[in-house]
């Protein structure tokens, strides 16, 4: 998708309130109410056409309602063959959000780029939009959220595309290889650990050992911030194959072994779209990247193993292999990076689906203000989170008279001692972590905006947290 400046489009949108649908449509719209994201498409004698979506009664300061405005209206103009358009946002900048252009900007991207297939005949179109003239915000203004809108799409749409590339293309290496690649164009500093020097790291070791296809563990560093100690850490889970090893998961939930990695990717774009915005910010990814899989290398219930931190950990389930190698990433995180808070973030558990669905993305806070700064920024995004609560005797949940600490918890409440498990290793740094199994991937779409299968959430979020300097 571009934004262009080229005046003369031949085809336009433009939004509706149900409250203002009868001054603004006249004759031939006799059934259109406005409501929301109803559309009606009028051409004019000139073979010129005009697209009005209707914003119902919704609140237009509300984030998603105008990332879906803006999607629909490459949809609708997508259906027709129309790839070239004017939008006309008038009606969605008198809603009064600050932001309310680079919102639009990302909705239009997110669904103009349909999913990469393997098709051998691929028809994805692109987009152009020019947007006609807006009134009430700043150029300076204007320019930033375009810049911004573009960037951040662009780090959603990696992060979809990296979930949804299938297994055997996205090795460990391959993953590695494209996140490099991908950053080059950045100042983000990369290095990239692999073969003995990993060996120390004996949780991450325990899953990454499993395959011939070897692990690799990326750092990944950008100091936007000189004048401040203040690093965030950002860990990613970077399986991108999850057989569930030894406890092998079912035909049925092996459909899903590939999207792994959703965590991974997700910090890899975080870091791309704050660097190519110059945020001011430190923020350090540490990306462990690995197969879970079945080999005679493989690690086995019973066993014990020793993290990089020292910690012993019981394996009771090669299944629980997220929270293994989140532990050694976060161990670097605080120990290595010096991270003086951190982010945990993984396509973690099943658990989390049936408490929250596919909207809402779960999380464990130990730290007020960070868990307010973040539910703002998920204001700014219009994605969702719901924090849920832990006591001590979730972390009992977690004890074993054979070891320091163990890979899995009782029957209940899986997302909430995975996500224990993982603050173990975080010690004492201010901690959030988010649990993104229900909201990375989508067999069917809520918004206008997705796709279905991998959704690239929650990049803007992340994004917006950090980019704290608007
Ligand atoms: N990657 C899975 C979690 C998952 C499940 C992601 C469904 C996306 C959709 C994770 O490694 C896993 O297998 N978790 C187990 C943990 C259990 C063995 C404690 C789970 O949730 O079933
Ligand atoms: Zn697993
Ligand atoms: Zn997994």
């Amino acid at each position: 998708m571009q934004i262009v400046s080229e005046q003369n489009m031949k085809y336009i949108v433009r939004y509706v309130t149900k409250e203002n649908v009868k001054k603004e449509c006249s004759s031939g719209f006799e059934f259109y109410q406005g409501e929301y994201l109803e559309e009606q498409f009028l051409w004019r004698d000139d073979k010129t056409g005009i697209l009005y979506i209707g914003t119902g009664e919704e609140n237009l300061k509300d984030a998603n309602i105008i990332k879906e405005l803006a999607a629909k209206a490459c949809r609708e103009f997508g259906k027709r063959k129309i790839h070239d358009f004017q939008a006309d946002i008038s009606t969605i900048l008198q809603g009064g959000n600050s932001e309310a252009l680079k919102l639009y900007v990302i909705g239009l991207q997110l669904a103009s780029q349909g999913i990469k297939s393997y098709k051998s005949k691929n028809d994805n179109k692109e987009y152009h939009v020019q947007f006609s003239k807006i009134q009430g915000i700043a150029s300076e203004s204007i320019k930033r959220q375009i810049k911004e809108g573009l960037c951040l799409g662009k780090s959603v749409l990696f992060a979809r595309d990296m979930v949804n590339m299938p297994g055997n293309m996205l090795r460990p290496e391959n993953f590695a290889d494209s996140i490099c690649e991908f950053l080059k164009e950045t100042s983000v500093e990369v290095e990239v650990r692999s073969g003995e020097e990993l060996n120390k790291m004996g949780a991450f070791m325990a899953v990454g050992s499993s395959s011939k296809f070897p692990p690799y563990l990326l750092i990944l560093r950008y100091k936007g911030d000189p004048d401040t100690e203040e690093i965030t850490g950002l860990v990613g889970k970077g399986i991108t194959s999850d057989t569930g090893g030894y406890c092998l998961k079912s035909s049925k939930s092996l459909v899903g072994i590939k999207g792994d990695m959703g965590g991974a990717a997700a910090v890899v774009g975080t870091i791309y779209a704050l660097a190519m915005t110059e945020a001011k910010v430190n923020v350090t990814c540490v990306v462990p990247i690995c197969e879970n899989r079945i080999s005679d290398s493989s690690y086995l219930p019973g066993d014990v193993i020793t993290s990089y931190s020292g910690t012993t950990i019981e394996i009771k389930n090669t299944d629980a292999e997220g929270r293994l190698i989140l532990a050694d990433g976060m161990t670097v995180a605080v120990k290595e990076e010096k991270a003086t808070r951190v982010l945990d973030i993984a396509t973690l558990t099943g658990s989390v689906v049936g408490a929250l669905g596919f909207t809402y993305t779960g999380v464990l806070c130990d730290n007020e203000t960070l868990w307010n700064e973040f539910v703002q920024a998920s204001q700014v995004s219009g994605e969702k989170f719901w924090r849920l609560p832990f006591d001590k005797e979730h972390e009992k949940m977690l004890e074993t008279p054979m070891a320091d600490i163990k890979n899995l918890g009782e029957d209940v409440c899986g997302t909430i001692t995975a996500g224990l498990f993982i603050r173990h290793f975080a010690e004492n740094t201010p901690w959030i972590h988010l649990d993104i199994a229900g909201t990375a991937w989508l067999d069917k779409t809520y918004y206008e905006y997705q796709e279905k299968f991998a959704t690239g959430a929650p990049v803007e979020t992340l994004y917006e947290w950090l980019h704290v300097n608007h």
